[in-house]
């Protein structure tokens, strides 16, 4: 049975939504980290330029190619060129593998906002509890479907009346909650054993002063690379998530100034991240507590909560509540996704394909926790860390399949079908594309060598070849 087409009900419901997708853990637990390691300001200002060129290039093409098509990665690349269908089915690998472990994450945001909900926290706090949490049996299993249950309602309930509905909610809710708590942390002062006081305001400034100290070039093509991976994944794009979410999209609405909103709403979102989390962590730790990942969210900043005293349980419940938000949105989108190829393939209806997804994404996020007991193993990755289950899953698609697939969309889309067809889309609606002439140079000269140096460095390859 074909159902119709579904889509947003405006340009409100589609920049929310697709705003929803991009912000998410990455946001909070690489951005700001990345900034204190990469030089502050500088960091910030390398990847502002970044957002204004790469990310604009990326996003507009996978939104046009979905509008355009009004199809999802599977069949929109079959369409562009049939000859390139293999792309279609890379794309999908993606979000197929992401599916396997985001809900996870989503479950360890659950299980500390009701560990702070329902008692003061203190525990998170103490050393090992993380471990102990997500190595034990039952509970990381029993929060992640919590959380995916949460994810697969919103995604049964449809694209206007769950993803719309829903993104129109969260989303203003999870700006709000970051505005309070960054202005909170900035006003943040603490005495340290050895008495010495400091702010959050010598925190904002550590954070916002670019940082040229022993910059070499070696050293500002590092920062570059960290900035141009992070903006890939923090968009959401080359995942095919963008292709069906602009698919979604009608035809009348202006391209441009909705793909201009959402990389104003991630970029804007990752940079009040940096304002709440590098103070916070700065005023109760020192220079030396930012950490990246799963470890700054759930070792460091309980410790920062604990310290904070009668303010610690309230800005801890805040935060994991603006975490969660950003996590299910995310979620959401890897999920809806998957259910519309899958409808589009099979030509079956969203319910029953939410519940094929929703019955893979439990089975694989069971074995994913169990990566952390049972099925534990460590494997060093090609590109020099080591990790289980999870690492693996997040190594093939962000470091590996991502670059990848942006190397060979932006060939496809430069060489083979002419960046005019995307042009031509993105003024659809009568509006002129106002860069279309860097849009044009830029897809075809410089995002397929930057794509192809990311590739080689982030997955290792450029270690055996040096
Ligand atoms: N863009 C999200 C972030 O910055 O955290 C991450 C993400 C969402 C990655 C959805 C992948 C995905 F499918």
């Amino acid at each position: 049975m074909k159902e119709k087409r579904s889509s947003f009900s405006g340009s409100i419901g589609f920049v929310l939504a697709a705003a929803g997708s991009a912000v998410g853990v990455g946001n909070i637990w690489r951005f700001p980290y990345l900034c204190a390691k990469d030089g502050g300001g500088l960091f910030l200002l390398v990847y502002l330029v970044l957002v204004l060129t790469f990310g604009f290039v990326l996003l507009t093409t996978d939104v046009a190619i979905g509008r355009k098509t009004k199809k999802n990665a599977l069949k929109a690349f079959e369409e562009l060129n049939p000859k390139w269908k293999f792309l279609g089915r890379l794309t999908f690998l993606v979000p197929v593998l992401i599916m396997t472990y985001y809900s996870v994450i989503g479950g360890w945001i659950t299980k500390y906002l009701f560990v702070y909900l329902v008692s003061d926290g203190i525990e998170a706090a103490v050393d090992g509890y993380f471990t102990s949490f997500i190595t034990s049996d039952i509970a990381p299993i029993v929060f992640m479907l919590i959380f995916l249950a949460l994810t697969a309602w919103i995604v049964f309930r449809g694209v206007e009346k769950g993803i719309e509905k829903f993104s129109k909610i969260i989303m203003p809710g999870l700006i709000l909650l970051i505005v309070i708590i960054a202005i909170f942390c900035l006003t943040l002062t603490n005495t340290a054993p050895d008495g010495t006081v400091r702010t959050g305001m010598q925190g904002l400034a550590v954070y916002l002063k670019p940082d040229f100290h022993g910059l070499t070039v070696k050293r500002f093509l590092e920062i570059l690379l960290d900035a141009m991976s992070q903006l890939f994944f923090s968009l959401s794009v080359s995942m095919g998530i963008m292709i069906t979410y602009g698919s979604y999209v009608k035809n009348d609405i202006d391209l441009n100034k909705a793909t201009n909103q959402i990389e104003i709403f991630d970029t804007g979102v990752a940079i009040l991240a940096g304002m709440m989390i590098i103070p916070a962590v700065f005023v109760f730790l020192g220079n030396d507590g930012m950490a990246s990942g799963p470890s700054l969210i759930f070792i460091s900043l309980p410790k920062v909560f604990d310290a904070m005293g009668v303010f610690g349980r309230p800005a801890a419940i805040a935060f994991f509540l603006m975490m969660g938000f950003a996590a299910l949105t995310s979620c959401v989108s890897v999920m809806e996704t998957l259910v519309a190829n899958g409808m589009e393939l099979y030509h079956k209806p969203r319910k029953k394909m939410c519940g094929v997804v929703g019955i893979y994404s439990f089975i694989t996020a069971v074995l994913i926790c169990l990566g952390y007991n049972k099925l534990y193993f460590e494997l060093k990755l090609p590109n020099g860390s080591v990790g289980q289950l999870l690492d693996v899953m997040d190594y093939i698609s962000n470091s590996f399949l991502m670059p990848f697939i942006s190397l060979l969309t932006s060939i496809l889309i430069g060489w083979v079908i002419g960046p005019d067809w995307i042009i031509g889309e993105v003024e659809r609606n009568g509006e002129k594309f106002k860069r279309a002439g860097m849009y044009r140079f830029m897809i075809r000269y410089v995002v397929p060598v930057v794509m192809l140096v990311l590739f080689l460095v982030s997955t290792g390859f450029a270690d055996l070849i040096a």
